[in-house]
């Protein structure tokens, strides 16, 4: 079976459009949101080479602090490993209100590259126009990054709405939007990077990224590592071994789920009326569900109250394993969002185009 990392994706949905090769993204449109993710706090004291990560408002997804331009500004990003662009919202921006604004106005190092760019989407439009200027991630500065500074939105992302003030893509020039290589590709073909990987703790506790090296500290034992796809290098995809049964937002097709929630009694399918939302299926709160996802042989549990996703009153829970939109249809294609991220040390392998995952310390 074949799968995807995602981090982001449902924070901004328009993004999720520009997928050229893999239709199933689309289905990541409407992941809900889960106010769980709000106010977590992050620790300040990251040592260059570490970013903490703080949970975004309202959406599922984890945002950390990068510097851009000159002088540097600081921004607050989401970091997300199903895109591949770095997009900030720009002065103009009537629905970006409240944000930290990166105006390339104030940066000596902004180059406009003169080239606008429109994308249409379902979830509504984005305009914008492409600039390079420095970029600094986790310490580790690229002189001459391609950005995307945004004008319009189909949606309002000020900053009640959107908890931070872009996206970095993680993903691979593939993905792009404009053909650039996103920040972490960049420092790793300027060999800059003491090692080509990125590790991202998403965990409740002391959530963070490690750019440029692992840190062992956050795992048990060694990292299992699975190959990317490399007929086609865009997304963090790879081949998954065996679902086991139990399982946690983690989308499959219809059949694969109903099959998952068959091993729960009580459990149901929810009708959604919203063609672009994922249906949720609903389990009685009190069941224990042993879960787990292996990977390259080996099996990353999923605590029971990780696969509770949200609660819904009368004793009933939705669970992170979700079905893709209706009109998706791509069996045995998994999305392995943060309902299993949460759960595990990830290893983005640049280098060796690799996935490495390890059991949280
Ligand atoms: C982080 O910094 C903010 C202000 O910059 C401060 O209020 C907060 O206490 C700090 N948190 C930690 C964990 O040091
Ligand atoms: C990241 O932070 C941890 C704990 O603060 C520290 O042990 C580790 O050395 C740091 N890693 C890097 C690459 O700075
Ligand atoms: C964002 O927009 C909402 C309406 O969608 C409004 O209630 C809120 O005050 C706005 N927040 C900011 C920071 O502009
Ligand atoms: C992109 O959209 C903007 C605003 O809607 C418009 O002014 C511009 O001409 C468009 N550019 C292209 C290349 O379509
Ligand atoms: C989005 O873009 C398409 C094609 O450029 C255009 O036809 C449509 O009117 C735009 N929608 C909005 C809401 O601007
Ligand atoms: C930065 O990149 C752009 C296009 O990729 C190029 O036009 C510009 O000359 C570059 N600037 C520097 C300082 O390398
Ligand atoms: C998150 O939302 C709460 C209210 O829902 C608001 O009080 C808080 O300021 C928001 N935080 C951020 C970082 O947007
Ligand atoms: C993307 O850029 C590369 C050079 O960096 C070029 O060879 C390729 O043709 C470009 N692809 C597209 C679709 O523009
Ligand atoms: C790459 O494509 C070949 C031929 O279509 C296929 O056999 C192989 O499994 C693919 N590799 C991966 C990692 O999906
Ligand atoms: C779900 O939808 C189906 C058909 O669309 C309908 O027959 C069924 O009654 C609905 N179930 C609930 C619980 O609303
Ligand atoms: C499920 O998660 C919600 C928060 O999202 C929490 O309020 C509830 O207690 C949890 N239920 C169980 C059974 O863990
Ligand atoms: C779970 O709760 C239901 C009622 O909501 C009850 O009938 C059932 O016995 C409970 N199961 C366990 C294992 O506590």
């Amino acid at each position: 079976m074949h799968f995807s990392i995602t981090v982001a994706l449902a924070a901004f949905p328009f993004l999720v459009g520009a997928v050229p090769a893999h239709n199933s993204r689309d289905n990541l449109l409407s992941i809900p949101l889960s106010k769980r993710w709000l106010s977590q706090s992050s620790d300040n004291g990251s040592a260059p080479g570490n970013i903490s990560l703080t949970a975004t408002n309202r959406t599922f997804s984890w945002a950390g602090t990068i510097q851009v331009g000159t002088p540097s500004k600081e921004y607050s990003v989401v970091f997300d490993t199903g895109s591949a662009d770095l997009l900030l919202f720009g002065p103009s921006c009537p629905t970006c209100q409240g944000h930290d604004i990166y105006d390339p106005s104030q940066s000596s190092t902004a180059n406009d590259l003169k080239t606008p760019f429109n994308f249409t989407y379902s979830f509504g439009n984005l305009t914008g126009d492409v600039f390079t200027d420095s970029v600094a991630v986790g310490g580790f500065k690229v002189s001459n990054e391609t950005l995307g500074v945004i004008s319009i939105t189909g949606a309002n992302y000020n900053a009640t709405n959107f908890g931070a003030d872009g996206v970095l893509g993680m993903g691979f020039k593939g993905l792009s939007l404009y053909n650039s290589s996103s920040v972490f590709e960049t420092l790793v073909n300027g060999s800059q990077l003491p090692e080509p990987v990125v590790g991202m703790v998403l965990a409740d506790s002391n959530p963070e990224l490690i750019v440029g090296g692992r840190d062992s500290s956050r795992y048990k034992g060694d990292l299992v590592y699975t190959p990317v796809d490399t007929n086609n290098t865009d997304l963090w995809d790879t081949t998954l071994d065996v679902i086991d049964s139990g399982r946690p937002l983690i989308l499959g097709d219809r059949e694969s789920i109903a099959n998952i929630y068959a091993g729960i009694p009580g459990s149901s399918r929810l009708n959604v009326t919203d063609p672009k939302q994922n249906p949720l299926w609903t389990y009685p709160c009190n069941t224990t569900v042993n879960a787990s996802i292996v990977i390259s042989k080996t099996s990353f549990n999923i605590p029971s109250e990780n696969f509770n996703y949200t609660t819904i009153g009368g004793g009933l829970c939705t669970g992170v394993f979700a079905e893709f939109v209706a009109d998706i249809e791509d069996p045995g294609f998994w999305v392995l969002g943060n309902g299993f991220l949460r759960n595990v040390y990830t290893e983005l392998d640049y280098g060796k185009l690799q996935i490495g995952f390890g059991q949280l310390a």
